[in-house]
């Protein structure tokens, strides 16, 4: 069921900042639905039905087919449902989940389905010591379920019960059929309600069976933008603690984000308020500074990320070599690909470019669209002019050349191998091997020249 405002956050799903959201909340329950191996999935559309249908479709999805029903006016959970079951078969079982609740686990649908057996109603339980707003379950002395009470129907007895429905249900199809038949919006909100088939099931004999799960958040739905953060927390939680679980040493997992997939060697060490996204993997004794933003990059064994760095390798992806020194304050961006043991200084800046073993910039440089040899030594304030405002152009640098500080090497150009660049210098044109290169602008000073005055 997806026909409610609760979908909202679909169209206001903050971009970056949410894992959750990043995907549509209902993909989450679609892919946990197809996960199951659901022989038909049914989306009942309502609010926004026309973009839910959009986005739903252009999902591909390998298992079974998604429908969408649009159900207008929406009268209630159980006219929702009924809007499906020209869509559904006899012979099998529903499973009726909300498009909000994305966190709910296969396992927990799973049981909840052996729960009903093929034959039994099986409602998804959950005990909450403040239950306002849900549908209480009702039981008898024998602590059979005889109802579920909507809170604005229940009288004061009724709402001390903690025990409330999730919204989740898995019950046999050709029963459901005949009971939303016969459902009335005889109630307080004049609505069709779904929990009413719980009532019909016990005067037709069916037997029906609860599952209690302890965790609140597997049934919690979204429907504002910090139900949606305290959700995005819980699964970012989980996360952080199957990484600890196998062995990833996180110096908080309540200040880590994985919102992409995150592979992890041994002894991997990440402190405080990382961020990985895209497809990230950490060799074996990797270890990642504080307040690191990493997207799309495969960093060998042994390297060390010092805080504060940028690394998107975007579709190209940025390779970090075994034993390479990063940062603090560089930035890697797409087609980065550092050899061994190269070290990448604060405020460096590689972008397509590969720098081969052992070589080293250390502060305020750019390299772009460069080929680095092996042991280079790259100086600080140097950078490769690749770009002649239409056209990007490749340098090379051969290996053993110490660049000094403050060059500009514009490109197409090679400096050839073990030479030097004097500090200072801008080379347009390419060196031969073990040159000592000097190209600096004459000196012009001027004699009794006067700053000017500061205008007021
Ligand atoms: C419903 C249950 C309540 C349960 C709670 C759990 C009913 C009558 N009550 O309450 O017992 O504790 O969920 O969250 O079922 N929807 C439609 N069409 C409609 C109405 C709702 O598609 O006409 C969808 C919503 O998009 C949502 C789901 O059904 O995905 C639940 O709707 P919501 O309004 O949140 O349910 P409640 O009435 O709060
Ligand atoms: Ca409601």
């Amino acid at each position: 069921m997806a026909a409610g405002k609760g979908t909202r956050m679909r169209s206001q799903r903050p971009k970056v900042l949410h894992l959750l959201a990043e995907r549509a909340l209902l993909d989450h329950v679609l892919d946990t639905a197809q996960g199951l191996g659901a022989r038909q999935v049914v989306v009942v559309t309502g609010h926004e039905s026309a973009q839910v249908q959009t986005a739903v479709q252009a999902t591909e999805r390998a298992q079974a087919p998604v429908r969408c029903v649009a159900q207008s006016p929406q009268l209630g959970t159980g006219h929702a449902v009924l809007q499906a079951m020209p869509a559904l078969t006899d012979d099998g079982m529903t499973l009726v989940l909300s498009g909000d609740v994305p966190l709910t686990t296969e396992e927990t649908l799973r049981a909840l389905v052996a729960k009903s057996a093929g034959t039994h109603l099986a409602l998804l339980t959950v005990q909450l010591p403040q239950p306002t707003g849900y549908g209480r379950i009702l039981r008898d002395a024998q602590d059979a379920v005889t109802a579920i009470r909507e809170e604005k129907d229940a009288n004061d007895a009724e709402r001390r019960v903690t025990e409330v429905y999730s919204g989740i249900m898995a019950v046999p199809t050709a029963w459901l059929r005949g009971a939303l038949d016969k459902l009335t919006n005889n109630n307080q909100q004049g609505e069709y309600y779904l929990t009413d088939v719980v009532a019909q099931a016990v005067a037709d004999g069916l037997s029906v069976q609860t599952h209690c799960i302890q965790n609140a958040w597997e049934v919690a739905g979204v429907n504002s933008a910090a139900q949606l953060a305290a959700l995005e927390r819980i699964y970012q939680r989980n996360r952080a603690d199957a990484l600890l679980d196998a062995g990833v040493r996180l110096a908080d997992p309540a200040r880590f984000d994985v919102r992409g997939e995150l592979v992890c060697g041994q002894d991997v060490e990440i402190d405080v308020n990382c961020i990985f996204s895209g497809c990230v993997r950490l060799g074996d004794g990797v270890r990642v500074g504080a307040h690191c933003v990493i997207a799309n990059a495969d960093i060998a064994a042994g390297a060390v990320i010092h805080p504060f760095t940028h690394i998107d390798g975007e579709a190209t992806g940025v390779q970090v070599g075994e034993g390479a020194l990063v940062g603090p304050f560089a930035r890697l961006r797409p087609g980065a690909r550092l050899g061994r043991d190269v070290h990448i200084g604060n405020f460096v800046e590689v972008k397509n470019s590969t720098l081969a073993d052992g070589a080293k910039a250390n502060h305020l440089a750019y390299l772009g669209d460069a080929e680095v040899g092996e042991r280079v030594n790259y100086g600080a304030g140097s950078i490769t002019a690749n770009y002649d405002g239409a056209n990007k152009h490749k340098t090379v640098i051969e290996a053993d050349v110490h660049v000094g500080s403050n060059c500009v090497l514009v490109a197409p150009i090679t400096i050839g191998a073990g030479g030097t660049v004097g500090g200072g210098s801008t080379l347009t044109k390419s060196t031969v091997p073990g040159a000592l290169t000097v190209a600096r602008g004459k000196p012009v000073s001027i004699a009794n020249w006067q700053r000017p005055a500061k205008k007021k």
